[in-house]
């Protein structure tokens, strides 16, 4: 008997500077705005998918799960290419659905696992598309380093590779407890704020000076605009109803300590997502006071650290 024909593929998380949060009026899931983010290296998606013959089925850390959003990726890919049915099996090593963009690792590590799985042959920028159909954080992870999603073909598109400017990032855990309203939709939600068109629009502005940032490695310039871009959006987030209210106190707690750092001429800047964990953003020579300061703060269970990571990648077959 022959082995099923397999495929794994891994991708990290990424980190957006400049937010998505809202999306436009039309199929295919498109941002409203466009984004920039940094993928990261040390936390990990792995998935591996083998074609079956028989019903789809998905394990996440080897439990069965009936993923509605894994469900409708696969039925989206089918419209277009000749997929059989799969067995998804997928693991994380960091915390899933807690704001570390658990969902931008998988979808990308899925797309490039089906792809290599089905010999589909796809382009990086076609499985950009793709995964941003599933999850538009995704089409970044597709890619390394620091990564454009803009207008008009909204595939992820690198912008610098990591190692030209290799910031680190402390992330404080601050909660493991999944978050209670997708990103997704929230979203929805939001764009009935009356602060939805402010954000759309000044969003913008923002990514562009962070692109100059980046290209720049202009540090002051690209935290400034990122600790901005992360305020604006959890404040439209406040702004919604019902609220999304991401953050405890650890989170808030956080903030404020790396305010201080910064205030003092430490280089590090805060970003903090659909979740309560922050992310300290840094550069290498300020990683182990950001680490120490951060270990610190009441209601921080613990600190991971990672660099600027690759892009989604097939692991074997
Ligand atoms: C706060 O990509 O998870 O992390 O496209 O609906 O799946 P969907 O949303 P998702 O949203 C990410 C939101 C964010 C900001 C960001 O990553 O840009």
């Amino acid at each position: 008997m022959t082995e099923p024909v397999s495929a794994t593929a891994h991708a990290h998380p990424n980190i957006a500077l400049v937010k998505y949060w809202g999306k436009a009026p039309r199929p295919g899931n498109v941002p409203a705005s466009p984004s920039l983010s940094i993928t990261l290296d040390g936390l990990t998606t792995t998935t591996t998918v083998t074609l079956t013959g028989r019903e789809d089925t998905v394990y996440l850390d080897d439990r069965p799960v009936a993923d509605a959003k894994i469900a409708a990726c696969l039925d989206n890919l089918r419209r277009r290419f000749d997929i059989p049915p799969v067995e998804v099996r997928t693991r994380n090593d960091f915390p899933t659905a807690a704001g570390l963009a658990s969902s931008a690792s998988g979808f990308a590590a899925l797309v490039t696992a089906v792809d290599a799985a089905c010999a589909l042959g796809l382009s990086a920028a076609v499985r950009s598309d793709l995964a941003r159909q599933a999850s538009a954080s995704a089409a970044r992870s597709i890619f390394g380093g620091y990564v454009v999603l803009e207008e008009p073909e909204w595939q992820g598109r690198p912008l610098l590779e990591g190692g030209a400017w290799p910031l680190r990032v402390v992330v404080a855990v601050t909660s493991d407890t999944a978050k209670t309203t997708s990103s997704s939709e929230g979203m929805r939600a939001s764009a009935a704020s009356p602060f939805f068109s402010g954000w759309v629009d000044s969003t913008r502005d923002d990514f562009a000076a962070a692109r100059f940032a980046v290209l720049e490695r202009d540090f002051e310039r690209l935290a400034d605009v990122a600790e901005h871009s992360c305020l604006k959006m959890h404040g439209l987030m406040m702004a919604t109803r019902p609220a999304l209210l991401y953050w405890n106190p650890a989170t808030l707690a956080c903030i404020q300590r790396v305010r201080a750092l910064r205030d003092q001429g430490v280089p590090v800047f805060f970003t903090v997502d659909a979740g309560p964990q922050v992310k300290a953003v840094c550069l290498p020579e300020a990683e182990a006071a950001v680490a120490t300061a951060l270990q610190e703060v009441a209601g921080v269970q613990r600190i991971l650290t990672a660099g600027l990571g690759g892009g989604a990648r097939v692991a074997g077959r």
